[in-house]
């Protein structure tokens, strides 16, 4: 069953269209990534979602409740977890917890009940008293994770909730988020990390404001990169991307930290001429391998690209 519906949604700010005719479905209970670049479009389009914003065409049901009919029935059952605000700096753990939890209607038994829980899941139990704005980043995100899901909604949207999180923490956010998920949560999250993409059961790639991409990761890998990736380890990579770039049977070449990436265009023993290419420079080894989600994601982008060059 499906716990989100989108139908060509848009919207435009004057002339500019953030959200171009976006249309997908999210299933109950599943983890959905929304990925794309600064400014894709990908916030515009939860706030969208969450009822907060008017769209200028299209409409999604969300939970059942039209975000063009009903925006109050939408809001009352979801929880949403903000790129730019999700919890009060200059107040405690405890206040933050106490007006989030008024704000969804919990007080006395319920209140106490939930908040002994969001103090647990964000380690802040006995710390009650401290400012909001003393603690890690870390332990904030999963303060206000708790806090939008205080009303135990059906459904959660994250707004780039590990953004500025180490990579510890990110995983243990995404324990946090896989908890929930267990529990029938729908959870929508957005995210500039790919490799939390490979936690999601489906995702989403937009770019300016267009869906460019769907599937869950293993779909991604395997549909949209057709031909032989090899990665080579190596010294002096500069120089042997640009030795690669000029060859007719490559057609991408991307770095990855100090490895190189190379897509090639035929799938004629790519590698001994590779290796021919490059004998007289310093490669260390190449192989094989199966495209990341990184690879995808870059190989769509720069054929978007270049198709705009076109
Ligand atoms: N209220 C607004 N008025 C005008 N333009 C806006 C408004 N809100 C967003 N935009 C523009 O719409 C585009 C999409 O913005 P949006 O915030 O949805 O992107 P995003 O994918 O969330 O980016 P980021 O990864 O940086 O958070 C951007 O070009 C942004 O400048
Ligand atoms: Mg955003």
């Amino acid at each position: 069953m499906n716990s989100i519906e989108v139908f060509e949604l848009t919207k435009k700010f004057g002339s500019f269209t953030a959200v171009d005719n976006v249309s997908f479905n999210v299933k109950e209970g599943e983890i959905f990534g929304f990925l794309g670049a600064n400014g894709a479009g990908k916030s515009t389009t939860i706030r969208m979602l969450c009822g907060i914003l008017e769209p200028t065409s299209g409409d999604a049901f969300v939970g059942g409740y039209s975000i063009v009919k009903s925006p109050d029935k939408v809001k009352l059952n979801i929880g949403y977890m903000s790129q730019k605000f999700s919890l009060y700096n200059d107040l405690t753990v405890e206040e933050n917890i106490e007006f989030f939890g008024s704000i969804y209607g919990l007080f006395g038994k319920s209140l106490k009940q939930k908040k002994e829980w969001v103090l647990e899941v964000s380690y802040l139990r006995g710390k009650e008293k401290l400012l909001t704005s003393s603690l890690p980043t870390g332990i904030k995100q999963r303060l206000a994770l708790g806090l939008a899901v205080i009303h135990k909604p059906k459904i959660v949207f994250l707004d780039e909730p590990t953004s500025g999180v180490d990579p510890i923490f990110r995983r243990n956010f995404w324990d946090l988020i896989n908890e929930l998920s267990s529990e029938g949560i729908t959870v929508i999250v957005t995210t500039h990390y790919l490799e939390e993409a490979e936690y999601c059961n489906d995702i989403i790639l937009i770019d300016s404001g267009k869906i460019i991409a769907q599937g869950n990761p293993k779909q991604l890998k395997t549909n949209y990169i057709h031909h032989p990736i090899f990665e080579i380890q190596c010294e002096n990579a500069t120089d042997i991307i640009e030795c690669l770039e000029k060859q007719n049977f490559v057609d991408e070449v991307s770095l990855f930290g100090n490895n190189i990436h190379v897509i090639t265009n035929s799938n004629l023993k790519e590698i001994n001429q590779i290796l021919e290419l490059l004998s007289d420079k310093n490669v260390k080894s190449i192989s094989k391998i199966t495209p990341t989600l990184e690879d995808v994601f870059i190989h769509l982008l720069e054929k978007k690209n270049e198709n705009q060059k076109n």
